[in-house]
């Protein structure tokens, strides 16, 4: 009877850790003030831009001919999406989480706990795509599986644009609005 409980408690632990987890590694930065400099910076230098979108967004968006579609494709952003409303996705990407980006929380039997993209799934197992290793999917049996639920945190990480600075940031975000072309 005791074990259960403790087994109870360690996935409620478990959960929550990994819900809140993303949030503590969010405040690192203040980014209210991050967001102010960005929308008070209308120019950006695209090479900079680019720089950054080819070594961490590539891993998960198209744009143009480059990258992958584990999110959207980011080359038409520009005609869907107002400039303050890239900034707010950039900065804080689980406010807004497209319907058919809804990641899950999976715990597995072993204790386990994944927060992903299901990027494939079929009657044997599924495939996710976590934040931490985009670039490394992890296969779990559906026969480990212990619990499945919706996750409100986004695949896309959190604290992705941590290490730029916002004269950079504002580059990448020139380039998002010029789109692939408009180099
Ligand atoms: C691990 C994968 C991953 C990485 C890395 C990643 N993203 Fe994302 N991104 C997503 C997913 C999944 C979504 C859709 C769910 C959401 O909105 O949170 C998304 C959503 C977005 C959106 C909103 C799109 C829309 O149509 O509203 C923008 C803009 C964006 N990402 C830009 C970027 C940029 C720029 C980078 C690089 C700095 C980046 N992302 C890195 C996975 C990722």
């Amino acid at each position: 009877m005791t074990a259960k409980i403790i087994a109870t408690l360690n996935v409620a632990a478990a959960l929550s850790l990994a819900a809140v987890l993303p949030v503590t590694a969010a405040q690192a930065r203040d980014k209210d003030a991050l967001q102010k400099t960005l929308l008070a910076t209308t120019t950006g230098d695209k090479t900079k831009g680019r720089a950054i979108f080819d070594k961490v967004c590539i891993t998960c968006h198209k744009f143009g001919d480059a990258g992958k579609e584990i999110g959207p494709d980011l080359s038409t952003i520009a005609a869907t999406r107002t400039r303050p409303e890239i900034i707010d996705s950039l900065l804080w990407p689980s406010r807004v989480i497209a319907d058919q980006y809804q990641p899950v929380l999976v715990q597995t039997k072993d204790g386990d706990v994944f927060s992903g993209l299901v990027v494939k799934e079929n009657a044997r197992a599924l495939t996710l795509v976590t934040s931490d290793h985009p670039d490394r999917p992890v296969e779990i049996l559906k026969s480990k599986i212990q619990e499945r639920q919706k996750s409100t945190v986004s695949a896309m990480p959190e604290n992705v644009l941590d290490p730029y600075s916002p004269d950079e940031i504002s580059g990448l975000i020139a380039l998002l609005l010029a789109g692939p072309g408009g180099q």
